[in-house]
């Protein structure tokens, strides 16, 4: 096999664009699994506007009743305090829905609603 010259210069010049590659893609992904404090915002008024009568504080929430007497208090009542929420559990929660909790349907509640209800809730206490 014979070199042409340059090739080594190519080669290099070949690595250096996948390495700028990964620094520019590098933060992106970064960014991504993070919360992002925009959803997270509107997550927050959707759960006031969903949840909040159920999973509020203080007496006369049945959500935060139920889930007081489900873990004996090990746990929060209040959904809000709690900082071990899954994405996983908190959908399911909303669509099928679970024991005692009504679900909502896409019409209530869309996908890209119920996606900032999770960012807000699987966020708590975490930067
Ligand atoms: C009509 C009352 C009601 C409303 C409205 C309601 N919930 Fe619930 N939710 C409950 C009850 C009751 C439970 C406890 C079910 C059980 O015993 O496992 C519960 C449980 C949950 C759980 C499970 C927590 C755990 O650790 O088991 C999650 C997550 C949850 N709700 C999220 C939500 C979200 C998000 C909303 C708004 C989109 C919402 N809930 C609206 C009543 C409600």
């Amino acid at each position: 096999m014979t070199r042409k010259p340059g090739m080594r210069t190519r080669l290099w010049q070949c690595a250096a664009a996948w390495l700028l590659g990964l620094a520019a893609v590098g933060p992106a992904f970064a960014a991504n699994r993070a919360a992002d404090p925009n959803l997270a915002r509107q997550g927050k008024a959707e759960f006031d506007h969903h949840c909040e009568s159920c999973h509020g504080a203080g007496p006369g929430h049945p959500g935060t009743q139920a889930l007081r007497v489900k873990y004996q208090d090990s746990k929060p009542g209040v959904l809000e305090e709690r900082t071990d929420l899954s994405p996983a559990l908190v959908q399911r929660a909303i669509r099928p829905g679970i024991d005692g909790m009504p679900s909502f349907s896409k019409s209530e509640i869309s996908d890209a609603q119920m996606a900032a209800i999770v960012a807000y809730l699987t966020h708590l206490g975490k930067s």
